[in-house]
């Protein structure tokens, strides 16, 4: 297994819009154990792949807490087919924007579709964190940033500290 290196924003490679995975094989699942890998090592809660540079619809995602058994999830192709008119409010991080996080409102539970590591079928209902998280991840696959639901203002002095960050790391 290997670490991704993890593309923080704002970078255009987070603004793709990803394809449908066609073809699940081994190559496709060293892949997901990497990002699963690159998520735990960064702390983090859920990855998607264009975080990584990858432009193919996959999101990895575990909301465990610490001394809690693991439940990695690898997703492909997901798709919310139903959600809860009840929404939920959640303060969000995001490992492409260290340090930042926002306050954001989504439904509270959600059905989803995908495809599993062995390119079976699934379906999930989720709510609470595990709801909050999917929906960030697959905000990822369209392009979209958890800053996207703020002001332009607000973004912008995001970026801006962030921008500023990576090159004081590059110095
Ligand atoms: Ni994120």
């Amino acid at each position: 297994m290997a670490l991704l290196p993890i593309i923080i924003a704002p970078d255009q490679r987070l603004k793709v819009k990803t394809k449908l995975v066609e073809v699940v094989d081994d190559g496709l699942r060293t892949f997901m154990d990497d990002m699963l890998e690159t998520m735990y090592a960064a702390n983090g809660i859920g990855l998607a792949a264009p975080q990584v540079g990858d432009v193919r619809s996959i999101i990895v995602v575990d909301v465990a807490r610490a001394q809690k058994e693991p439940q990695p999830m690898q997703i492909i192709n997901p798709e919310i087919v139903w959600t809860s008119d009840t929404k939920h409010a959640h303060e969000e991080g995001c490992l492409s924007l260290p340090k930042n996080y926002i306050e954001v409102i989504r439904p509270e539970i959600i059905h989803l579709k995908y495809l599993d590591r062995l390119g079976h079928e699934r379906e999930l209902e989720a709510s609470g964190i595990l709801a909050t998280c999917i929906q960030h991840e697959m905000d990822h696959l369209q392009g979209i940033l958890f800053v996207d639901y703020v002001s332009i203002v607000k973004r912008s002095m995001i970026f801006r500290k962030l921008k500023k960050a990576k090159k004081q790391a590059m110095e």
